[in-house]
């Protein structure tokens, strides 16, 4: 761990300070979007396609119209009187906002009913009677690229197929030439699912269009509310929404985790019904339709090929992807590449040669994907890589660890510049691994195997030692829409010494309002607790890009630094005026500038800002802020070795975890008891998908788990004790040496919990199962091997 620089009661890094935002959180105090309640709010709910693909041949809205307390019935003609019908998707595709002919999913919006409660609108939503034709859904990839499947997007002239984009990166004939002259050649399919983000609060907003300022103000559940703004502005400006009359407000956040980057068709309805109407509009999902309709995560197919030496060295690797998306590409993608950051598939180890290829194509299914925890595709990666080195493991007969020990990028080797592309600014693997080895006590464990196995036991360990690729992004790379990827802060120093700071970010139960406060503490020596932060207004927050793929440190964090240095400038003039001496002659240590030589002689911040509003040198500018506007010169690499040990029930196949270690290291840290909150939050949105999370679609594209009844999201009941620990490799490029964290454990964990599970019943001759690996799937692969009643 760093040392500390500044005092507990100062705060700054490094120090477990308890979170700020919890004052109001843990009284029930917070102020999230259905909290807001306007005079004269009128309530909005969504009539839902209960079909995956059908036409519309008349929708009628009388009876609902009919119904005391109705005000309005919203579709898709409506819309189209005011060229609203149709909107961009964060991939610069088009999606409906409401349907005039045809609808692509279930669950897709087909009308919206404005009522004077909730309630009233149900029932008008009841009342609206749709006609439909209901036509052959596609719901698989591998048949929407068939040669004879109905073409989807009719709506986009002169489509003659499902395909989306085509995307490769790496040498294909060098890593062909090296596949071809490998001792050995392993491969695994690997199907990551649909899953979905399920966080706690459902989307929605609250639009209030003022007719005499001709403003516009929607409180909503946005992770990027600038960005949203500006949007709002470029598909609305034609009916008077410019930019400056728009304000986004993203209030307390229960849970984003990538769910809520993109731009619902719900938050278009509701502020077109408040614009039209005149009144404030709320619209708040339901747990269902948030589940049901709501951008997913994953779906990819990836077949995944490793190959090395026959002494284990890994020579090249080779990933195939099927992406489905949908009926639309919505994905909420930073970057410019149409998978994101998949290329970091060759993940901690030293292989010279890659290629990766993916080809996306559309569904009858609800649009997507989001970067679910993950930076954009970062978990189908890592699954991919952490799942082939295994598979070669065992083709070699060696032990996983050693393997991955044998092939890790050696700590000298950074800044490491990998075969497609990135360049890894630092990392210590082995570290990692051999911490998390000695933690768990891997040998023993090795042992234990053995003599279980020999008395038919069911017993697994499984590795994940990721590499991480976080902090979207230098802007070269990096845009949404084209609007580039950097991050902000403004800080203003009052005359007594407390502080604001505002940023572009926005956290949804990171604990900003804390770990931002003690990066400023850090920098300046104001107390964290006499810093006040703030996010998520575009009124008075500067311009940013928001919080999803752990972003948030790298950017903003750098941002807040970069903004205290700049602060320490001009208080460097006033001490000097202060003590009458020259800028050269003074040093800073934490919180003051004291004369070299004479530290008795000093000023505090708190007297430097007295004297910048109230004898600020002649010539300076009055006050004490500043504003940065961060630009990362790179990415950051967090990475960690996991370790999972599972015991499997041999009559229920019931599979328990017994222990899983994560050892993290994501740079120096600014509070470790919020990392480790987030990386026992992480760990457990890991779990999900490895053993429980799956959105599962009937062929005609009927969600089957529609609910939280049958979507089985891991309670506390189902989570294991996680043991955490970390490594400290500071980021060399970031002003705090810092990186960020929060996905990493999402990303390292499904793997980790596959691998052990599959570990557990290689020497039956199982070699591969996907995930989620449940009870049932382990039977099924028994039973197929005669091992299984
Ligand atoms: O963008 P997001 O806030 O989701 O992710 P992050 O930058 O990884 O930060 C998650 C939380 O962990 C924030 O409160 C960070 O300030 C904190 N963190 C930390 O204390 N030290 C780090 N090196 C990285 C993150």
């Amino acid at each position: 761990m760093k040392e500390l620089k500044t005092s507990a009661e100062v705060g700054g890094m490094g120090h477990s300070v308890k979170r700020k935002e919890d004052a109001r959180f843990i009284r029930g105090k917070g102020n999230y979007t259905d909290d807001v309640v306007l005079p004269g709010m009128l309530h909005m709910d969504i009539v839902r396609s209960p079909y995956a693909y059908a036409k519309i041949k008349s929708i009628n809205t009388d009876k609902a119209m009919a119904i005391p307390g109705v005000h309005a019935v919203i579709t898709g003609e409506v819309l189209k009187g005011y060229n609203l019908h149709w909107m961009p998707t964060l991939m610069s595709d088009t999606q409906m906002v409401l349907p005039t002919d045809t609808v692509m999913y279930q669950a897709q919006e087909v009308a919206a009913v404005i009522a004077d409660d909730r309630y009233i609108a149900a029932d008008g939503v009841e009342a609206v009677e749709v006609e439909y034709e209901p036509m052959k859904a596609v719901v698989d990839p591998f048949k929407a690229m068939e040669k004879d499947a109905p073409i989807l997007r009719t709506d986009k002239e002169g489509k003659t197929d499902n395909h989306i984009w085509h995307w490769e990166t790496g040498d294909a004939e060098k890593t062909e030439q090296v596949f071809k002259n490998a001792d050995v050649v392993v491969e695994e399919k690997v199907y990551l699912p649909r899953i979905h983000v399920c966080s706690i609060e459902t989307c929605g907003c609250v639009a209030s269009f003022d007719p005499a300022e001709g403003k516009l103000t929607v409180w909503m559940t946005t992770q990027a509310p600038h960005a949203i703004r500006t949007v709002f502005a470029l598909v609305a400006g034609h009916v008077g929404l410019s930019e400056e009359k728009i304000r986004i407000i993203s209030p307390d956040i229960g849970g984003g985790f990538g769910g809520k980057v993109p731009i619902y068709p719900g938050y278009v309805i509701a502020v077109a019904a408040s614009v039209v109407i005149g009144k404030p509009v709320k619209w708040v999902e339901d747990r269902s339709e948030n589940l049901q309709a709501d951008s997913f995560a994953r779906d990819y197919h990836m077949t995944v090929e490793m190959a090395a030496s026959k002494e284990g060295k890994m020579e090249a690797l080779r990933i195939k992807t099927i992406a489905d998306h949908g009926y639309t590409d919505a994905a909420a993608n930073p970057s410019k590449y149409p998978a994101g950051m998949f290329s970091i598939c060759t993940g901690s180890y030293d292989i010279k040669t890659a290629f990766t290829e993916m080809d996306a194509y559309y569904t009858n299914k609800p649009p997507g994907g989001v970067a679910y925890r993950c930076s954009f595709r970062v978990t189908e990666a890592v699954h991919a890589i952490e799942r082939i080195v295994d598979v070669l493991a065992k083709k070699l007969g060696r032990d996983p660890a050693e393997l991955r020990l044998q092939n890790f990028i050696q700590p000298d080797e950074f800044p490491y510049k990998s075969a497609l592309g990135w360049e890894y600014d630092s990392g210590d693997y082995p570290r990692a691994l051999k911490l998390a080895m000695d933690k768990i006590g891997y040998e023993d464990l090795r042992k234990e195997q053995l003599i279980k196995r020999s008395k038919g036991e069911l017993m697994g360990i499984g590795i994940c030692s990721f590499t991480e690729i976080v902090g979207a992004g230098p802007s070269k790379d990096f845009d949404i829409l084209g609007i580039k990827m950097f991050d902000s802060c403004e800080v203003r120093i009052h005359p007594t010494g407390k502080a604001i700071a505002r940023f572009g970010t926005k956290s949804q139960g990171q604990g900003h309002e804390t770990t931002y406060a003690q990066i400023l503490a850090e920098e300046l020596g104001i107390p964290y607790t006499d810093i006040q932060i703030e996010e998520g207004d575009t009124d008075t927050a500067p311009y940013g890009l928001g919080t999803y793929a752990s972003r948030s440190t790298p950017t903003a964090g750098a941002a807040a630094a970069k903004a205290a240095h700049k602060i320490r400038e001009k208080s460097k003039k006033i001490a000097a005026h202060l003590l009458e001496v020259s800028e050269e002659d003074l040093e800073w240590e934490v919180g003051k500038f004291s004369v070299k030589g004479s530290p008795e002689q000093s000023k505090t911040i708190q007297e430097i800002a007295f004297a910048a509003y109230t004898n600020h040198p002649q010539g300076l500018e009055a006050g004490l802020e500043a504003t940065h506007y961060y630009d990362p010169p790179n990415l950051t690499f967090p990475f960690g070795s996991y370790i999972c040990v599972v015991d499997i029930d041999p009559k229920t196949y019931a599979i328990k975890i017994r222990r899983f270690i994560a050892i993290d290291d994501c740079g120096n840290i600014i509070n470790p008891m919020i990392v480790e909150g987030q990386i026992h939050g992480g760990l457990t949105q890991g779990l999900a998908p490895a053993l429980f999370e799956e959105l599962i679609y009937d062929e005609d594209g009927n969600i089957l788990n529609g609910s939280l009844m049958d979507y089985l999201v891991p309670t506390a009941v189902e989570t294991p004790n996680w043991e955490t620990d970390q490594t400290v490799t500071p980021s060399p490029h970031h002003p705090l040496g810092a990186k960020g964290v929060a996905e990493s454990p999402t990303v390292g964990a499904p793997p980790a919990i596959a691998n052990a599970v599959i570990d557990a019943l290689s020497h039956l001759g199982v070699e591969s199962m996907g995930i989620p690996i449940t009870p049932f799937k382990v039977w099924q692969v028994l039973k197929d091997k005669g091992l299984a009643a």
